[in-house]
């Protein structure tokens, strides 16, 4: 039976990255490499825990004998997850994102390349193209990452390609747009928003809230980067995009909407983030030349969303305390 290794199963991407493969992929073994942060919910993959065919390892990509302790006798593949995500922390805090994204992604790679293991892939984003003001990035474009947390996953993009260049180390890079949908950490626009709106709170939005994203269900990014491992052409990048580009207050007027709030009373235009990049937007014609598309109907994949965060007040609500409440003061006492 074929094994993959997937570090960062616990977060939003890789939980979701998870169930999809166990479902569609029978003669596949998974195992989760994960170092229970924040953001690596144990609640997220509740419903596989008892599968024989996934086993998870406590730990950090970051030690060496963590990575050896997952890899056990040898992995087909390396999937890596492990980051840190949170643009706002990372301007708080951007030490804890030169370690995992840059130092983790270079202990994996080391991995690889002793091991001999036949396929890694580094999930990336399109924050390292930078800021676009018109037209999309495409993956032969150079990057121009502008916070620390688009500038350390542009580290690790570079140490994967340097590798390749230089020891021919089996990688692929996948740069995601903004990705939604169940089991994301409350932190980012989506959930933060309608889990205050359930609560009947208001939501901060940044400046004048035109900032453009180009939204992605996360079931469409999972497969995107099942496809690329499968299918893409070693030492290549792809671009994985919703084509779904919203302003940030679009965004906001269809939550407050389908949460039955209004925008005088639940809107409040807060302080912009600092270096906030006004657009993002990605070119995925090499993504869909090896058959992947994304499927989901944006409207219907939000509503969707908003409905699951609904039904699942006993899956968000403990992530809304402790850590959580000093980081919302922290970042948004001020603001
Ligand atoms: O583009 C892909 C990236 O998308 C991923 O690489 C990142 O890991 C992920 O966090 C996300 O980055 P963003 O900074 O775009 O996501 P976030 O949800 O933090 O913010 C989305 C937009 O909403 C952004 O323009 C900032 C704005 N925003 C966000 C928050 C949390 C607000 O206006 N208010 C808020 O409270």
């Amino acid at each position: 039976m074929m094994r993959w290794l997937v570090t960062g199963g616990l977060g939003f991407i890789g939980s979701n990255f998870i169930r999809l493969v166990l479902r569609e992929r029978p003669d596949l073994q998974i195992v989760n490499l994960d170092a229970m942060t924040y953001a690596g919910n144990p609640a997220n993959l509740r419903d596989v825990e008892g599968d024989s065919r996934y086993a998870f390892v406590h730990g950090d990509i970051c030690d060496p004998a963590a990575v050896a302790r997952a890899i056990g006798e040898g992995v087909d593949a390396i999937v890596n997850f492990a980051a840190e995500t949170h643009v706002d922390r990372s301007i708080l805090d951007p030490e804890a994102f030169l370690r995992t994204d840059i130092l983790g992604t270079h202990v994996l790679l080391e991995a690889v390349r002793e091991r001999e293991i036949p396929r890694f892939l580094q999930v990336s984003t399109d924050e390292v193209y930078g800021d676009v003001s018109e037209g999309e990035s495409s993956e032969s474009d150079p990057i121009r990452p502008r916070s620390p947390y688009s500038a350390s996953k542009a580290g690790g993009d570079l140490q994967v390609l340097a590798y390749w260049t230089t020891f021919k180390t089996p990688v692929l890079i996948t740069r995601g747009s903004n990705t939604y949908g169940p089991y994301q950490y409350p932190e980012k626009l989506i959930p933060l928003f309608v889990t205050n709106l359930l609560d009947d709170q208001q939501v901060p939005v940044y400046g004048d809230g035109m900032q453009i994203r180009d939204w992605l269900h996360v079931e469409d990014h999972a497969r995107g980067i099942m496809h690329v491992l499968e299918r893409g052409e070693l030492g290549n990048v792809y671009n994985i995009g919703g084509g779904n580009p919203r302003t940030n207050i679009e965004i906001t007027r269809i939550l407050v909407n389908d949460c039955g709030r209004s925008m005088e009373t639940h809107v409040k235009h807060v302080v912009d983030r600092p270096g906030h990049d006004r657009r993002y937007a990605v070119d995925t014609a090499k993504a869909r030349a090896i058959g992947w598309t994304p499927r989901v109907d944006f409207e219907q994949g939000l509503r969707d969303t908003v409905a699951w965060y609904r039904e699942n007040e006993p899956w968000w609500r403990p992530l809304k305390s402790g850590e959580f409440l000093d980081y919302y003061k922290r970042q948004y006492a001020h603001r």
